[in-house]
């Protein structure tokens, strides 16, 4: 084949890989399954109330195809292939208008060193999704988030948040031309995020009470003009899932054994788990890595019930611990949590603030910091060898969520203690 014909015929395929079928919503509890049109605008099942999925039908595709694809995006300055979200467009709904975008996605994946010595293991890498755009992994479901609220025609979006969230949700509605309000635990979430969201032009509503106070309030506010922007939606969702997308390319599409994952709401660990079922299902990956769970010892409700082996969530009432972001007693995304766990073969655990500490300290030590909700997946990995559950020759990936500058106040406080008890 001569060369123009040749180019022709690999443009052609490529325009077949990303026509796709029409994506859809479908209730995620595996006995209802009820489905409802994408842009419904709707968080929960009309049928049975819980929590919504989009399903994507990628299509007939080549696995080897897309992997070359998506990996040459990684070059070109088009601004949906420059996003490490929107790269992996054949697996997200569709859009004919214009994506919120902020080149979000594209994080290393680094070497743990002091860390790995720290929790006694040899072969540990960080996926640091606090390097991303407003420093948290919320960017990557905010950009599928907000893209959909702007295409639904919203003018105003919300969410409730210990942190995180809000600051992501500002600077995107922001990018959108849209209003934003974030609902805060008062007092609780810390002096940088608040700031964020602040910069950002988000107005802030500060609710006594804890992050599920605040939940509840928004949700129950039942303002029909405010598109809600929390880890219930499911569009949050698909853009969180492009993170393990990007973590198996990063590991030449060879699964590490283990995944450690902070716990709070349960989004995110609910994301990676669909991510590994689309991955497996269109033959990317022939296996998973076992997902671990790692939640605050305050605020524990999932590690809890694992343990207990009981079938229904038991809420914290007054979720207590130093890793703010996390201080959530009443996950909402609890059943898509398990069932990801399930999957992989992974498992579920809590670690103390001591804990959180010291492992956040190791990390600091390579030069890497996170905040210290992120830590929770350190010292969940030192407690699992202790226990003799992960074996010291195991390859590891923790992801950490948060940018080391989220808490500094945590910081100066914890190194003004340690200070005061040398003396
Ligand atoms: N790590 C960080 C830094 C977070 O901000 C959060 C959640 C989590 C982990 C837990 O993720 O909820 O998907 O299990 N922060 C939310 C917020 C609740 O409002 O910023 P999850």
């Amino acid at each position: 084949m001569d060369e123009f014909r040749w180019e022709k015929f690999i443009f052609l395929r490529r325009m077949l890989i990303w026509m796709k079928l029409p994506s859809f919503l479908r209730c995620s509890r595996r006995d209802c399954g009820r489905t409802f049109d994408l842009h419904d605008r709707i968080l929960a099942c009309s049928e049975c109330g819980d929590l919504l999925e989009v399903v994507v039908d990628p299509g007939e595709i080549d696995p080897c195809d897309l992997k070359r694809v998506w990996k040459e995006r990684r070059t070109s300055w088009d601004e949906l292939d420059a996003s490490g979200v929107w790269r992996f467009r054949e697996f997200l709904p569709g859009y004919n208008s214009a994506v919120v975008t902020m080149g979000e996605g594209n994080v290393p994946l680094v070497r743990g060193r002091v860390a790995a010595e720290w929790a006694d293991v040899e072969d540990l890498r960080f996926k640091h999704l606090g390097w991303n755009p407003t420093g948290s992994f919320k960017d990557l479901g905010m950009t599928a988030g907000m893209t959909e609220a702007k295409y639904t025609g919203a003018t105003t979006v919300a969410c409730a948040s210990t942190g995180n969230t809000a600051a992501a949700l500002a600077a995107y509605a922001a990018r959108g031309g849209m209003k934003a309000r974030v609902y805060l635990p008062a007092g609780q979430a810390s002096a940088n995020k608040l700031a964020q969201a602040l910069d950002f032009g988000a107005e802030v509503v500060q609710i006594s009470g804890s992050f599920d106070t605040a939940l509840e309030e928004m949700l129950g506010g039942g303002d029909r003009d405010v598109y809600f922007l929390n880890s219930i939606n499911p569009f949050r969702i698909e853009g969180q899932k492009t993170a393990m997308f990007e973590l198996m390319e990063q590991c030449g599409w060879n699964p590490p054994d283990y995944l450690f994952v902070p716990g709070g709401n349960l989004g995110n660990s609910s994301a990676f788990g669909k991510a590994f079922i689309e991955l497996k299902q269109y033959g990317f990956i022939q296996r998973v890595p076992k997902m671990i769970i790692v939640q605050a010892a305050g605020a524990n409700p999932l590690a809890r019930m694992w343990r207990s082996g009981t079938t229904e969530l038991e809420i914290v009432a007054q979720p207590e611990t130093v890793a703010t972001a996390i201080r959530i007693g009443n996950p909402r995304s609890w059943r898509k949590a398990i069932e990801a766990v399930r999957f992989t073969g992974g498992t579920i655990t809590d670690v103390t603030d001591k804990e959180i500490g010291e492992a956040k300290a190791a990390i600091g030590q390579d030069g890497i910091g996170c905040e210290p909700a992120s830590a929770t997946t350190l010292a969940g990995i030192s407690k699992l060898r202790k226990s003799g559950e992960v074996p010291r020759d195991a390859s590891i990936v923790a992801v950490l969520t948060g940018h080391v500058l989220k808490d500094t106040e945590y910081i100066i406080k914890r190194h003004e203690e340690l200070s005061a008890q040398a003396v």
